[in-house]
């Protein structure tokens, strides 16, 4: 098949792990013969240094125009300071909500080979499997903000939802609960919320509720999200679907990759009505490592995994890519976040060449 895939890198360690993500679904269209044409665009500090803002229009109308869309990362020290007027992260942000990429799924896999890297004890990790269903345009990320200035030091940010946002979401949860139910013997949609406390959390709980009526061959329950941060750890094999906001999603999931050892470890993809998609890694652009060709390219080979089989319909290629990762890490292969004390660590490069290797 033809498709058309943009590449946006953006920032830091984000050009070093999409070259990764490129190359190895180069290795997948010369061996499967299908002609995949990447188009490299502008975002985040890279696209404020070139242009003056961080989503250049010409950036979203080639992702408006692609299959699907690979990112690798944003954010730039540079940019830190609180009174900045454009930020690398609207960039990123203002791309989902112009795509309307509402469904962010991050699924956590632990592989056999890392279960010592993690910091919690191999007997917690057998047998996870979960996804966090994250929420991407809403909440409190994209609700009314007032910064502070130095004449008036109070600042807020607002959380809202209203209820056609939360059903979709909610139907894509209880939706996917119910395939990966049939694949795998989960069939389980856990809402995380903190309605105790929030109006909009609330809400959120309610309408669930209702959806989830829909779905009576779904176990259903939910949880308050500090509590939900502790059985994370506790018990992470309990949890199939977690859904959630965009604030606590997006905290919950950093948490999570620490099943699989590493926030290098764990891919993203953010959904909207059809096909098309974002796939992104959950890490940040790693400026403290940036350029030093150390960074696991593994969560973006993965996400290019996601994109094969969500955007392109490619189901085959999309396993024997998560395969070819597999066999890297069980033949030792070892970035320096995963390598543990005494392996010796690969590159970036080493790693990608080690998955495209695997795959030929
Ligand atoms: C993520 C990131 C982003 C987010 C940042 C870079 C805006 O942390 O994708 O998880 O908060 O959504
Ligand atoms: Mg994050």
């Amino acid at each position: 098949m033809k498709a058309t895939i943009a590449t946006l890198p953006g920032d830091g360690i984000g050009v070093e792990v999409v070259a990764e993500g490129v190359k190895v679904l180069q290795a997948v269209a010369e061996k499967y013969d299908h002609r995949f044409t990447f188009e490299h665009h502008l975002i985040g500090a890279c696209a404020i240094d070139a242009t003056g803002t961080s989503l250049p229009d010409e950036t979203l109308a080639a992702c408006q125009q692609a299959d699907a869309v690979l990112f690798g990362a944003v954010g730039d020290p540079r940019y830190d300071d609180p009174t900045a007027p454009v930020r690398p992260e609207h960039g990123l942000m203002a791309l989902r909500k112009a795509l309307e990429l509402y469904a962010n799924l991050r699924p956590v896999h632990v592989y056999p080979a890392l279960m010592a890297v993690s910091p919690l004890r191999a007997e917690l990790l057998e047998g996870v499997n979960l996804v966090v269903v994250r929420e991407l345009t809403g909440g409190i990320y994209f609700g009314q903000r007032q910064e502070a200035t130095e004449q008036n030091l109070t600042a807020h940010d607002t959380m809202v939802y209203d209820a056609s946002e939360v059903r979709r979401i909610a139907h894509l949860a209880f939706k996917l609960a119910r395939q990966r139910g049939r694949a795998s013997g989960g069939n389980k949609v856990t809402s995380v919320d903190k309605a105790n406390i929030l109006a909009s959390s609330r809400l959120w709980r309610r309408i669930v509720t209702e959806v989830a009526t829909g779905y009576p061959d779904v176990t259903f329950e939910t949880l308050l999200v500090d509590a939900a941060t502790m059985h994370l750890l506790r018990r992470p094999r309990d949890f199939d679907v977690i859904l959630t906001t965009n604030l606590f999603g997006d905290i919950l999931s950093d948490e999570a990759s620490m099943l699989a050892g590493s926030m290098g470890m764990l891919p993203s993809a953010s959904l909207g009505a059809g096909a098309f998609g974002l796939y992104e890694p959950i890490h940040g652009s790693g400026y403290d490592i940036s350029g030093k060709g150390i960074a696991n390219p593994l969560a973006t080979i993965l996400s290019a995994a996601m994109l094969l089989r969500h955007s392109l319909g490619l189901g085959e290629e999309a396993k024997a890519v998560e395969q070819a990762v597999e066999a890297a890490l069980d033949q030792g292969y070892r970035t320096a976040d995963i390598a543990g004390p005494t392996t010796t660590a690969v590159s970036t490069e080493q790693m990608g060449n080690a998955v495209a290797t695997a795959l030929s």
